[in-house]
């Protein structure tokens, strides 16, 4: 396989970098994932305005122009000869120099990018999976996709541990986001997720949702839940690239709904489904 850096493509097991690497030593940086379905990206312009924007939050430069850039992820997937579902993973670091947090005078930021065989989670959107509840420990610019993953690391190693797919985050008892995904919750036929502020990343797939409601004529609530609405819950469901749409028909020892997937998790994952093609 082939990989897109900031200077030219090169093979896989070409691609290394000094232990100066800033990426490396203090996470200074950021990264998005987009869905590749049958060989073709979805929603890659979406994610690529995310990472500028990540990028300016930290006053990081990518190497190339958005242009460039996404005529090059172009050029990346024909090298691969992609044709089944995977993911295209990309990263910008300020870069390898002389260990020192402030940063470097010269503007010189790495990036590389590959894409990764990944089918659908087909078990899990079919059947929905159990999540548990953890402290939300992270700093307060969660909107930005930084590679300073530990807390969402550790988070997920949890749910792991306790035979969970995902770890929920809350913040004294609201529930925020999952480790790596957006968390929705059905009450009185309304969707309800935590609104796009900075203690969230505002998934890709999370606005898609929101697209899909305003057309299905669902309403979509922009307003916190909290750990006691659980109980209450009709439906549940989590959104992220790697996931797409997958009901939660469990939380901790609380069985949502009936346990099973819910109506209107049902017509959001069609909705995805027709738009992903
Ligand atoms: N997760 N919140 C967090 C903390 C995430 O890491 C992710 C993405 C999301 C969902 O964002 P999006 O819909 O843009 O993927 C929310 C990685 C990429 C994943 O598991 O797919």
């Amino acid at each position: 396989p082939y990989v897109l850096t900031e200077k030219q493509f090169l093979p896989y097991h070409e691609v290394t970098y000094p232990m100066e690497e800033r990426g490396l030593q203090f996470g200074d940086g950021i990264y998005e994932v987009t869905r590749i379905y049958q060989g073709m990206y979805f929603l890659l312009e979406e994610h690529i305005d995310r990472l500028y924007r990540s990028a300016a939050s930290i006053r990081l430069s990518v190497p190339f122009d958005k242009d460039v850039l996404m005529e090059k992820l172009e050029q990346l997937r024909e090298m691969n000869d992609v044709k089944e579902d995977a993911i295209l993973y990309l990263q910008v670091t300020r870069g390898s120099f002389p260990r020192n947090h402030a940063f470097p005078t010269e503007n010189r930021s790495n990036l590389y990018a590959y894409i990764r065989e990944m089918p659908r989670k087909i078990n899990e959107i079919e059947q929905g999976v159990r999540a548990i509840l953890t402290k939300d420990v992270r700093w307060e610019y969660c909107y930005i996709k930084s590679l300073n993953l530990l807390p969402n690391v550790l988070a997920k190693q949890e749910a792991v541990e306790r035979r969970a797919f995902e770890a929920i985050f809350h913040r004294d008892g609201i529930i925020t986001e999952g480790s790596s995904s957006n968390i929705f919750l059905v009450k009185d036929g309304n969707i309800y997720t935590h609104p796009a502020t900075e203690r969230i990343l505002n998934g890709i797939v999370r606005m898609k949702v929101k697209q899909f409601c305003s057309a299905l004529g669902i309403p979509f609530v922009e307003e916190a839940f909290s750990i006691n609405d659980i109980a209450e819950a009709e439906e549940m469901f989590l959104t992220s690239t790697t996931s797409s749409i997958i009901p939660i028909i469990q939380v901790e020892d609380q069985i949502i709904g009936d346990g099973k997937p819910g109506e209107l998790t049902r017509k959001l994952q069609a909705a995805y489904e027709k738009a992903a093609g």
